[in-house]
Parts: structure tokens; C-alpha cells; sequence
């Protein structure tokens, strides 16, 4: 008896297997579809002016688990009947900073055609192999998909009029290193963005000093971008509408995920949570939340939403009037 419920016990499981297969060869099972009513729409797809999401902490590493996150968040971004402008990797895209651990990352992007341009920023664990090859990786790729020639750890990039400038560390540093180049970069680039009213987007893995509930919520340490902290601030400052968008502190959304930088010019700095690592913070601790941002005229909206699991989070809506 006990051999022939074993038996029908076996056959079942290799019955139940091949469905399997058939249901992942033609993409049924959960998390390869994104139920329909949960994709992403837009405010108002006619008027919409610009669009991007925004993706930290991906942490990705030579395993299959941080690699099919980060394939399920851009089957929720294609899914949608709505197209993304630009995909923003805002730094420790991967998790060791290997060469490996990069052409996963690459390849995962790569091979999901999204049409979205992607930004990659420079995260402290990018140069944990060495500083030379993430910086190297970083700007590599951001050349071929900006399709500008760039040979710095930061750039800028120009969307139907509207600019995001990337930062990153200049030199080997856990945190950013901002030579006074860069620092003119972003200064003479914000000043060319801004120029005629548009808002503009700089991305960065480092939270400003004392942003974001810094220090007391970073583990060990000071958890901000470093020594250049108050020079990239008043930059930033000097101009209307410029938005500050970071990641590294692996914290959800809370009371502080947004800072208020310049009530008088509309300049705003939005912490992003980890993307691929649970956070130690706020109301959405779990993995797989990102930021999708929408412009249009005189309003910029960020809104947050789980990529992984192809849900939309309630908790997180914030809509900027411009200056
Ligand atoms: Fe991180």
C-alpha cells in the first residue's frame, strides 16, 4: 500500500512538474505576470511630460535571487501601458563591485527591452572590488546607453528637455569623493538645466549630512556623502525645482524619506529604500520598493510602489508644485 501511495505520490509530482515548466515556458506562473489593474498608470498619460523610475540598492551578486528581483521589477515597468523615460540604478547596483557581478546586472537590464534609457550612479559597494573597475563599469555603461562619451564617475544626461545629473566619488572613498571638477560640473550643469524653469534630477548614492534621519540611522559612522556635503548642498540650493535623489541607507519609507533642502526654490532631497535588501526603517521594510516619478507642466509626482511584487504601496505619493 505504502509503495503504491509513494508511487501515485511520484507520479504526480512529475505530472505537477511538467505544468510547471509549460506555466514558466509561457510565463503564467507569479511574479512573471503582473496582474492586470495592478500596472503602473500614470496621472494623466496625455500630458505627461516626463517620466523615470528609480531603483536602489539592487545589491546584485553572482545568485539567481537578486538577479530575478531585479528582472520582476523590470517586468512590472513593462508591463505597464505606460513608457518610462529613464531607468535610474541609483548606486551598489551590485553587491562586491566584481566584474561579474556587474555583467549580471548589465545583462538582466540589458535583456529585458526596456526601451527606458538607463542611468547607473555609483554606489560604495560598486568599488568594493577596487575603485578602478566600478568606476570603469559605471562609465562604460553609462556611455553606450546615454550614447555620450563619458570617462568620469559622474555625467549628465538630457531627456526631452529635461536634465539629470549623476554623481559619484572621484576617488577610493566608502563614500563620495567630490573633486572640485565635479563640483563645478554640477554647479554650471544645474545652471543650464534650470535656466528656462525645468526642473531638474541629481542623482547620487549619498544622502546629504544630517538628511534622512542621519546620523542616528545609519549603522556605524556618519552614512552621508562625506567631507563635500555642504558645498553640494548650497549648489543645489542656488537653483529652483532640483531634486535630490538618493539611496545607500537601506531604509523604508518614514517620516523623514524627504527633506525640505529650500522651501524658498522648491529644493527637495527624497531618500530612496534598498531595493534588493530589506530596510531597517519606516512602514515598508520589505524588499522590492523603488520610486517612479512623473513631470508635467509645473508638477513633478513621486510615487512609491513595490517592483517586485508588481503592487502599488498607497503609502508614498508626494506631488511638488514647481517655483
Ligand atoms: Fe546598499
Amino acid at each position: 500500500m505504502n509503495y503504491i501511495i509513494s508511487l501515485l505520490s511520484s507520479v504526480f509530482r512529475k505530472i505537477g512538474s511538467v505544468f510547471m515548466s509549460i506555466f514558466v515556458a509561457l510565463g503564467l506562473v507569479a511574479g512573471n505576470v503582473v496582474p492586470s489593474g495592478n500596472t503602473i498608470t500614470f496621472k494623466n498619460s496625455d500630458d505627461i511630460k516626463l517620466s523615470a523610475v528609480f531603483l536602489s540598492d539592487t545589491h546584485i551578486k553572482n545568485d539567481t535571487v537578486s538577479v530575478q528581483q531585479l528582472e520582476l521589477a523590470l517586468k512590472d515597468i513593462k508591463a505597464s501601458d505606460e513608457r518610462f523615460d529613464v531607468f535610474a540604478l541609483t548606486g551598489d547596483i551590485t553587491d562586491g563591485g566584481d566584474s561579474t557581478s556587474f555583467n549580471l546586472a548589465w545583462d538582466t537590464v540589458e535583456n529585458s527591452g526596456l526601451s527606458a534609457t538607463v542611468l547607473p550612479v555609483m554606489g560604495n559597494h560598486d568599488v568594493w572590488t577596487t575603485y578602478e573597475t566600478g568606476a570603469k563599469q559605471i562609465a562604460e555603461k553609462a556611455s553606450e546607453y546615454t550614447g555620450k562619451d563619458i570617462d568620469k564617475p559622474y555625467y549628465s544626461y538630457d531627456v526631452k528637455g529635461y536634465t539629470f545629473i549623476a554623481l559619484g566619488s572621484d576617488a577610493p572613498s566608502d563614500k563620495a569623493n567630490i573633486s572640485s571638477e565635479q563640483l563645478s560640473f554640477l554647479d554650471s550643469e544645474l545652471a543650464r538645466a534650470t535656466k528656462d524653469g525645468k526642473p531638474a534630477f541629481v542623482i547620487c548614492h549619498f544622502p546629504l549630512k544630517n538628511t534622512h534621519g542621519l546620523p542616528d540611522v545609519w549603522r556605524a559612522g556618519d552614512g552621508d556623502i562625506g567631507e563635500q556635503s555642504e558645498a553640494v548642498r548650497a549648489i543645489l540650493v542656488k537653483y529652483k525645482n532640483v531634486f535630490y535623489i538618493n539611496g545607500h541607507l537601506h531604509t523604508g519609507i518614514y517620516s523623514a524619506s524627504l527633506e525640505n533642502l529650500s522651501a524658498e526654490n522648491g529644493v527637495y532631497s527624497l531618500n530612496l529604500p534598498a531595493y534588493g535588501q530589506p530596510n531597517a526603517k519606516g512602514t515598508f521594510k520589505g524588499t522590492g520598493i523603488g520610486v517612479y516619478m512623473e513631470v508635467y507642466d509645473g508638477k513633478v509626482i513621486f510615487t512609491a510602489r513595490n517592483f517586485e511584487a508588481s503592487q502599488p504601496l498607497g503609502g508614498f505619493e508626494k506631488a511638488f508644485s514647481l517655483k
